[in-house]
C-alpha cells in the first residue's frame, strides 16, 4: 500500500517526483523520499511523516538529475522513521517498493552470512543488497535484476535506478500494481514513467500500460522493453488516461472527506442514471455479460471494510427483492477458507480502489474455481476492473453534522436491524478510523446477548432507525439501552421519532424515504457524525493515523 514513482526524464524530475508522491499519499504517509542521479551519482532525500517533511527538507537540500525514484510509505517491516523510508540504497543502487518480501529474512540472513551489513528494518533492503550483490558478482543491472526477481517471494512492485546509468530505470511487478507511462518525444528525447497507478502519473503522460503478473521492463528514454515473468520480450497494450476521471481537487471543501460526503446525491444520481434505464423500467447491466442473473441460483460476495458492509446491505437487497440466496464474507478470510463456489456461478467483488490485495485474491480464486466474477469499482483501469470477466463502475470520480457530544467518549455504540445493521458497522468503523475513538457496531437484536454490559451514562449509543416494518424492534432495544442509563442518539424520520417517545441526547431527523434507499440516505448523517467528530477533535480526516486508502498488502 505503498506508491512508487520512477521517472526517466529530459529535465530535473525532483519536483515531478514530488507531484506524483502527492497523487499517492493516498496509499500511506508514514514516510517519503526520493533518489535522483545526477551525472551518474546517486543521491536521496527522505523525511519521517507526510509528504510536506520532504518537500522542506527539498527546499533546503534540493535535489538535481533527470531520473529518479520516489516512494511514499504505509509501514509494514520497520519504525516510519527516515531510516526505514525508501528509497532504500547501496553504492549501486536505489529501491522503491510496494508490498512486502515475505522471505526477507532468509535472504536477509544470507547476505550477513556475506558480510553484507544492513541499515534498516525493511523487508524492502534486502532488494536492494541482493542486486548490489549480483552486480558485485560482475553482472551488469539488467542481468542482476533477472538473476534476483525469482528469489523473491511474496507481492511486490519495484522501482530501481542504478549509479552510473543516467538512462535506465527498473520496474517489476508481482502482486502489487504498476503502470508505465509514455510521454511526448522532443528531438529525439522522449520521457517514460513507472507508477503505482494512472493517477500518479495523470499529469506527465496521457497514455499508459499496465504490466501483469510477472510482468518487468527496463526503461529508458526511448520507452520501455518489457519482459513476462520467464524474461520473453512481451507486448503489452498501451491505453489513454481519461484526465477528467483523474482529477482530484477539494473545490469549496475544507477536506476531501467532506467534499465526498457532500458529492453523494450526484454520484448516486449519476451512477443510477447510468444504470436505471427509467423509460422501460429496467436495470441497464452491460449487454454482454456473460451470465444471466435471472438463472443463478446462489451469489457470494466478497469485500474488505466498508466495501463489506456495502455487499451487506446488497445481500438484504438481491435476498428480499430478488429471492436470490447470498454468501458474503471479508475477502481475507473467503481466500483462505477457499469456500465451495460452483462452476458457473456468479461472485461478486466490491472495491472503492479495485487494488484491494485480499478482494483481488478471492477474485482469483472465484475464477479458479470456475465462477463468472463481476466487479464493482470506483476505478474502472484498476487490477480488479480488468481481472473480473464484467465490471460495474460505479462512477464516483478519483477519491482520495450535529455536534452530538461524541468527541468526549472513550467508547461508543451504533446499533440497528435489517440494512440498518450494516449501516451500523459502517459508523462504528468510521468513528474509529477518523476520530480513533473506540465504537462497535452490533444487529440490534444482538444486545442482549452481551454488548448490554458496556452500557452506561458515559456510552453514546447512536441508533439508526427508519420507521420500516421492523421499527418497533429497535424501539425495544432503545428502551433496554435508556433503561441502563445509556444516552441515545436516534438517527430516524420524524414519524418514527415520534412514535419512539423517548428521551434522547439527539435525534436526527431524516426525510421520510422507501426502506429500499434508506441505508444509502442514512449513510449520510452516519458520515457526518464521523468526519465533525473528528473535525472537532482537530483530527486529520483525510490521512487518519495507521491508515492507507487503497490496501494491496495482506
Ligand atoms: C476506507 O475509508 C474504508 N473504511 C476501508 O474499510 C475500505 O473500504 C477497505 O479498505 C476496502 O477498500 P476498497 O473498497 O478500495 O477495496
Amino acid at each position: 500500500m505503498c506508491g512508487i514513482v520512477g521517472i526517466v526524464g529530459r529535465d530535473a524530475v525532483a519536483g515531478q517526483l514530488v507531484e506524483a508522491l502527492r497523487r499517492l499519499e493516498y496509499r500511506g504517509y508514514d514516510s517519503a523520499g526520493i533518489a535522483t542521479l545526477t551525472h551518474g551519482r546517486l543521491e536521496r532525500r527522505r523525511a519521517e511523516g507526510k509528504l510536506a517533511n520532504l518537500e522542506a527538507r527539498l527546499r533546503d537540500e534540493p535535489l538535481g538529475g533527470a531520473i529518479g525514484i520516489g516512494h511514499t510509505r504505509w509501514a509494514t517491516h520497520g519504525r516510519p522513521n527516515e531510516t526505514n523510508a525508501h528509497p532504500h540504497a547501496t553504492a549501486r543502487l536505489a529501491v522503491v517498493h510496494n508490498g512486502i518480501i515475505e522471505n526477507f529474512r532468509e535472504l536477509k540472513a544470507e547476505l550477513q552470512g556475506l558480510g553484507v551489513r544492513f541499515e534498516s528494518e525493511t523487508d524492502t533492503e534486502v532488494v536492494a543488497q541482493l542486486v548490489s550483490h549480483a552486480m558485485d558478482g560482475g553482472l551488469g543491472p539488467v542481468e542482476a535484476v533477472a538473476a534476483c526477481l525469482p528469489r523473491l517471494h511474496g507481492a511486490f512492485a519495484l522501482g530501481m535506478v542504478f549509479a552510473g546509468y543516467d538512462d535506465l530505470l527498473i520496474g517489476a511487478r508481482h502482486g502489487a500494481p504498476l503502470a508505465i507511462g509514455f510521454g511526448q518525444m522532443e528531438a529525439g528525447i522522449g520521457e517514460t514513467y513507472l507508477g503505482s497507478d494512472a493517477l500518479a502519473l495523470a499529469p506527465f503522460t496521457e497514455e499508459i500500460t499496465y504490466l501483469e503478473e510477472g510482468d518487468w521492463a527496463v526503461l529508458s528514454r526511448a520507452g520501455a522493453e518489457i519482459r513476462d515473468i520467464d524474461g520473453h520480450p512481451v507486448t503489452r497494450q498501451r491505453q489513454r488516461i481519461v484526465a477528467q476521471a483523474y482529477r482530484v481537487e477539494k473545490g469549496n471543501h475544507r477536506h476531501f472527506m467532506g467534499k465526498e460526503i457532500h458529492e453523494q446525491p450526484e454520484v448516486v444520481g449519476r451512477t443510477l442514471a447510468h444504470y436505471v434505464d427509467l423509460a422501460n423500467g429496467r436495470v441497464a447491466l452491460p449487454a454482454d455479460l456473460p451470465f444471466d442473473f435471472a438463472t443463478l441460483s446462489r451469489l457470494s460476495i466478497t469485500a474488505c471494510g466498508t466495501a463489506y458492509y456495502a455487499g451487506l446491505v446488497a445481500k438484504y437487497w438481491f435476498e428480499t427483492l430478488a429471492r436470490l440466496p447470498v454468501e458474503i464474507d471479508v475477502a481475507s478470510e473467503a481466500r483462505y477458507r477457499e469456500p465451495p463456489l460452483d462452476r458457473d456461478g456468479l461472485t461478486l467483488v466490491i472495491s472503492q480502489s479495485g487494488e484491494t490485495a485480499d478482494t483481488l485474491a478471492s477474485l482469483r480464486y472465484a475464477k479458479a474455481q470456475g465462477q463468472h466474477t463481476l466487479a464493482v469499482v470506483n476505478v474502472p483501469t484498476s487490477t480488479i476492473a480488468r481481472e473480473a470477466s464484467a465490471v460495474v463502475p460505479t462512477l464516483a470520480g478519483a477519491a482520495p453534522a450535529p455536534r452530538t457530544g461524541v468527541s468526549k467518549a472513550r467508547d461508543v455504540l451504533y446499533l440497528g436491524r435489517g440494512t440498518s445493521y450494516p449501516m451500523a458497522l459502517e459508523g462504528a468503523l468510521k468513528l474509529k478510523e477518523i476520530s480513533y475513538i473506540h465504537a462497535e457496531g452490533y444487529a440490534a437484536g444482538e444486545l442482549k446477548h452481551g454488548p448490554i454490559a458496556l452500557i452506561d451514562e458515559s456510552v453514546p449509543v447512536i441508533v439508526i432507525a427508519p420507521h420500516d416494518a421492523i421499527f418497533e424492534k429497535t424501539v425495544s432495544n432503545m428502551q433496554e439501552v435508556a433503561a441502563r442509563g445509556g444516552r441515545i442518539i436516534l438517527i430516524g424520520d420524524a414519524k418514527g421519532a415520534a412514535a419512539a417517545g423517548l428521551e434522547t441526547l439527539a435525534t436526527v431527523t431524516m426525510p421520510d424515504c422507501d426502506p429500499v434507499v434508506a441505508p444509502i440516505v442514512y449513510a449520510v448523517p452516519i458520515q457526518l457524525i464521523a468526519y465533525h467528530t473528528a473535525v472537532f477533535m482537530g483530527k486529520d480526516v483525510d490521512q487518519p493515523r495507521n491508515l492507507a486508502k487503497s490496501v494491496t498488502v495482506e
